[in-house]
């Protein structure tokens, strides 16, 4: 299928361990989103955040890395110090539906105000040209279609139609939807039919079908990114390009190294656990019937503990 995938960033779940172990065991997707780096005046970042983009912790990952701000000049910033890391590609979040971030003005909070984030390019693509980051940097944008009401879609499209955006990533719900609710296609189509530059798809890809009812009705776009459905089934790209469905035996390998990255980058269990507990949230929804399991899963207070509930997940549910 002529079709780009992009892995898409998730707080949170989709780090620096994820990323590596999933690439190198699940070939075919093309770039990988970092979770958002909040960027701030300070000009500096969180040594977790310079982890996660650290080139030696994304071998074998093409990185997209991704800066959540309001700030022009911190945002330049941001992009050179991913330039300096040998990212060429710099998102700006304009997503992020979380109270903290919205009422500060970011992520999709950012959208209420189409003048200010028309100022904000504006400072951003000029400081760009004249070397602002230090060299060459593409810039791309994943945004929601708006705050409370799909109205404001129009006038966000005008905005960034109007700056060399190197891609404009689209997850079609408004910021009071968060997650619920169905993606918008006819404010998506909107999109489609007028923005110019490079448009890509996102928002509840989960099977075959799904993609094909998305290329169905847009078949020019050539480019989704892809969230949830690639944590419940990290083959899912696979599947979507005509190779086999997802083992229980991939999906376990799968999981151990990703508990034996995690816990040896975050230096322990105590730590590891939250994430690793999150994955099941996603791997359950293939497994309804597996909830008991799950939730020893969940309880595990203990790497030993954890591990068994695991392996018995695993190996009841290869038979
Ligand atoms: C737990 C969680 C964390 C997320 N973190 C980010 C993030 O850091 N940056 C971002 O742009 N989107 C973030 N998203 C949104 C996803 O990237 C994506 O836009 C959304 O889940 C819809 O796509 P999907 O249906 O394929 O998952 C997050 C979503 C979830 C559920």
């Amino acid at each position: 299928m002529d079709c780009m995938f992009d892995f898409a960033p998730m707080e949170g779940i989709t780090d620096y361990s994820l990323r590596e172990t999933h690439s190198a065991r699940f070939p075919g997707v093309d770039r990988y989103y970092s979770p958002f780096i909040a960027a701030n005046q300070t000009r500096s970042f969180k040594t977790r955040e310079k982890q996660d983009v650290a080139p030696e912790h994304n071998s074998g990952v093409v990185l997209v890395p991704q800066i959540l701000t309001n700030h022009p000049e911190v945002f330049l910033w941001a992009a050179g110090q991913m330039l300096l890391r040998g990212w060429g590609t710099v998102n700006l979040n304009l997503g992020c539906p979380s109270a903290t971030v919205v009422t500060h003005g970011k992520g999709a909070g950012f959208l209420s105000d189409p003048d200010r984030l028309d100022a904000f390019f504006e400072r951003v693509f000029d400081g760009a040209e004249k070397g602002a980051c230090g060299g060459p940097v593409r810039i791309s944008v994943k945004t929601r279609i708006g705050v409370e009401n799909t109205a404001e879609a129009a006038s966000l499209l005008t905005v960034f139609s109007r700056y060399p955006l190197d891609e404009l990533i689209v997850h079609p719900r408004l910021r009071k939807d968060f997650y619920q609710g169905v993606p918008d296609l006819d404010i998506f189509e909107m999109f489609y039919e007028d923005y110019r530059g490079r448009l890509t798809y996102n928002g509840d890809i989960r099977s075959p079908e799904d993609l094909r009812r998305i290329l169905g009705r847009f078949p020019k776009l050539g480019r989704v990114m892809i969230g949830r459905g690639l944590i419940a089934n990290p083959a899912l790209v696979r599947e979507l390009q005509g190779g086999p469905a997802l083992t229980m035996h991939e999906l376990q390998a799968f999981h151990d190294e990703l508990l034996v990255r995690r816990v040896e980058a975050l230096q322990g269990f105590h730590n590891a656990s939250g994430k690793m507990k999150e994955l099941w949230y996603y791997f359950g929804e293939l497994f309804p019937d597996r909830e008991k399991e799950i939730r020893k899963i969940k309880k595990a207070r203990s790497l030993m503990e954890y591990r068994a509930a695991a392996a018995a997940f695993f190996g009841d549910a290869r038979g």
